[in-house]
């Protein structure tokens, strides 16, 4: 007994002209259909999403997604079979519904990602209700026919629509709940006796309205925009973007210029954080408070502490940034980077599952790869740990307060103890005891008068007097 979401992402989406499934095509970032089963209440009896054409790549984001925690309710899937229309797509959910003991069920289309959880969460607690939208130009949208009380009277198709019909500005939303008994009755009285010789869902929501009443309630068209373009998801898109700082603002965050600035829907900012031009973040981003970042920053997946100070032009991808930490400007951070408090990394540094303690810096050109380095180290300008034999990769272990001279190769595996002093230019293929000061140069050599002599010898050789 209860209420399951049905979700419609069968179709080829033609006019995207793509290869991946238009359910899949993204909006700052999370795929549409992402969009419309994060919206979904937690409290369902579970959401089926009709799949067919790339339906492999549908399944395996769904079971990404599943994974990442970021479903609300449990998913199973049906594949459609060729699909024969949205009443058809819903025609083969029948044993679906039935096994998951649906008593009403809520459809949404999986290419209109901008359907609020609080419109969604409205819908799915209906009896029986349409969502409609009223357009200057409805285009290709279905029409919303009601009764003078404002009941639904029927959908027609705009391929089948008279002239008068046509002329009528209120659109079907493509959002639908109501009893699983009435429209899975009307489901099987369906034809394709129609201009596109489809089964059309539309159709059976109007044979339910007969049968009971069905509510017909208008929402912001925003709300139920779908994306079945590449003008479409830009559109969709700014909408989101729009939606989105506004929330921030009100949270009281700073954006220096709105219009270049993509905040994806899973980011989470704090107060008095402050954006500069051009950044975008997507997937599950957290920015601690007074956080400043730098102009065309690219943030994913990542987690910064307070006070992080992020100069222009980094990238940032699946790190954890300690609070007080000062990056870039150019700074890459890779998978696995974990700086902790107070921690410096300079510009055309990059780091790789690197775990620097508090206070350690890396201020100027480095490679830091599957390393631990400890509180208060200095990493010398183009130090690079050489983690990578060609087949392996290996460990460097950097212990506390040692000093790294620049240009040094650090040739893992290779350990390094507190308090250690490496001077510039060395080649570290052994460990460092604690406390040790460890070169490896060739010895320098400067010859009194040799530059002259050398030139004046260029010169015979080469007949230039
Ligand atoms: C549908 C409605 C229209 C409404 C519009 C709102 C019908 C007949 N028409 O039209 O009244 O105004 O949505 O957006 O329902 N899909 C399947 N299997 C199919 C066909 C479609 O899963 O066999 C999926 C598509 O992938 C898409 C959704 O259903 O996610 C809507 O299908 P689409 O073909 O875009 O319907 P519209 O023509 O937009
Ligand atoms: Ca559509």
């Amino acid at each position: 007994m209860a209420t399951v979401a049905v979700i419609l992402a069968a179709g080829l989406g033609v006019r995207m002209k793509s290869r991946l499934p238009k359910v899949l095509h993204p909006v700052l970032g999370d795929a549409s259909l992402l969009w419309v089963l994060r919206a979904l209440p937690m409290n369902l009896g579970g959401a089926v999403v009709v799949v067919h054409h790339g339906k492999d790549q549908v399944l395996g984001a769904l079971e990404a997604w599943e994974k990442a925690g970021l479903l609300p309710c449990p998913v199973t899937t049906v594949d459609q079979g060729k699909p024969l229309g949205t009443g058809h797509a819903l025609q083969v959910c029948i044993p679906e519904l039935d096994r998951l003991d649906a008593t009403r069920v809520a459809i949404l289309c999986g290419d209109v990602p901008l359907t609020t959880p609080a419109t969604v969460l409205h819908l799915c607690a209906a009896e029986a209700l349409l969502l409609a939208m009223d357009l200057s130009t409805p285009g290709s949208y279905g029409r919303v026919l009601q009764h003078p009380d404002g009941r639904l009277a029927g959908i027609v198709e705009a391929k089948d629509a008279t002239p008068e019909q046509l002329a009528g500005q209120r659109a079907n939303g493509g959002a639908y709940a109501l009893p699983w008994p009435a429209l899975r009755q009307a489901l099987q009285g369906l034809t394709n006796d129609n201009a596109q010789k489809e089964y059309y869902l539309t159709d059976a929501v109007a044979a339910v309205g007969r049968e009971l009443p069905v509510a017909v309630e208008i929402c912001d068209p925003e709300e139920l925009a779908g994306m079945n373009s590449r003008k479409d998801q830009a559109a969709l898109q700014a909408a989101a973007q729009r939606r989105i700082q506004r929330h921030w603002m009100a949270e009281g965050v700073t954006f220096l210029h709105p219009d270049s600035t993509l905040v994806g829907p899973r980011v989470v900012l704090h107060r008095d954080v402050l954006l500069e031009p051009g950044v975008r973040m997507e997937g599950a981003v957290i920015v601690g408070e007074a956080c400043r970042i730098g102009q065309g920053t690219v943030i994913t997946d990542s987690v910064l502490g307070e006070g992080v100070e992020v100069l222009p032009y980094c990238v940032i991808d699946r790190a954890r940034v300690g609070a007080g930490s000062k990056v870039g400007p150019f700074a890459r951070l890779r998978e696995g980077t974990d700086l902790a408090e107070g921690v410096h990394i300079g510009n055309f540094v990059e780091t790789k599952k690197a775990k620097l303690h508090r206070g350690a810096k890396a201020n100027h050109l480095a490679y830091l790869g599957d390393t631990e380095i400890g509180e208060g180290t200095n990493i010398g300008a183009g130090v690079i740990t050489c983690n990578y034999d060609g087949v392996n990769k290996h460990r460097t272990t950097i212990g506390r307060n040692v000093f790294v001279g620049s240009d040094t190769q650090l040739v893992a595996p290779v350990v390094i103890g507190d308090g250690a002093l490496i001077g510039a230019g060395s080649t570290i293929t052994q460990d460092v005891p604690g406390d040790a000061l460890a070169l490896s140069r060739v010895p320098q050599i400067s010859r009194e008068g040799g530059a002259s002599k050398l030139r004046s010898r260029q010169k015979k050789a080469t007949g230039v007097s």
